[in-house]
């Protein structure tokens, strides 16, 4: 069966161009300040597509990553950048709903993954699968979109997003990344409380969300969009650890 994610992969270079000022200005920023210090550690990125954060980490010094996904198409996608340079990254094609433990690790990273659960009992059983990939102690570190973002930072992003009127929680809506033509995605509303919620359900303590935020390096000419970005922005971290 061909998901979304399959279709995206095909013209991944588009869409990443459109969102790479998001992603380089305001995302990866705040998400690396949270990962801290990798070196040495373990880490299981789910959701991981076609790798580019999963690169990054690694490139934090974590001493193994492993990255999982859904969709064989970004796996590919993934394996393909591991081949051309290798960095030591294991890639396997695994459903967060139905993925048995792939090891103990340090820490579990989950970025824009967890707005594809469908119901709460889903996004339950994908937080309930995180935290038994985690060693006691370790953290899992959440990049999610914002059920809140403004319209002004959706489109200084690169997005625009069909948001039912008064969304309840787990209601499915499209957005599109403003490629030409559009490449539209299905997402669920989960607002951050439900998230919230379902990850201490789960066992997990600490946690701890954040809106991102422009990093103090962005240059001159591109902090009017940054700041546009970061008007209730398009996506916000969430921290927290296993006892
Ligand atoms: C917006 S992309 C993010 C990819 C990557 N984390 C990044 O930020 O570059 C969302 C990814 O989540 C994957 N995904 C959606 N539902 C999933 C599930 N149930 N299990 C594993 N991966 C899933 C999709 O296949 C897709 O590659």
């Amino acid at each position: 069966m061909t998901d979304q994610y399959d279709q995206v992969a095909a013209t991944f270079a588009d869409v990443e161009a459109v969102i790479s000022f998001v992603r380089e200005n305001l995302e990866w920023p705040s998400f690396k300040e949270l990962l801290g210090d990798l070196r040495g550690l373990r880490v299981l990125d789910v959701g991981c597509g076609e790798g580019s954060f999963t690169r990054r980490i690694q490139q934090l010094g974590a001493a193994h990553v492993v990255g999982t996904d859904l969709s064989p198409g970004m796996i590919a996608l993934a394996r393909q950048a591991e081949a051309r340079n290798p960095q030591g990254i294991t890639y396997e094609v695994q459903d967060l709903k139905t993925m048995p433990p792939q090891g103990e690790f340090d820490v579990v990273t989950a970025i824009h993954v967890l707005h594809y659960a469908d119901t709460r009992e889903t996004m339950q059983t994908m937080a309930k699968t995180m935290h038994a990939n985690l060693k006691p102690g370790g953290r899992l570190v959440v990049l999610s979109a914002n059920a809140n973002s403004s319209e002004e930072s959706e489109t200084a992003a690169g997005f625009r997003t069909y948001r039912p009127a008064n969304p309840q929680e787990g209601d499915k809506f499209k957005v599109a990344v403003l490629t030409t033509p559009p490449t539209e995605i299905e997402v669920h509303h989960w607002p951050t409380e439900t998230i919230v919620d379902v990850l201490e359900t789960a066992g997990f303590t600490n946690v701890t969300w954040a809106p991102v935020k422009p990093a103090a390096t962005v240059a001159p000419a591109d902090r009017t969009r940054a700041e546009r970005c970061a008007k209730s922005p398009t996506s916000l971290t969430i921290t927290a650890t296993k006892p």
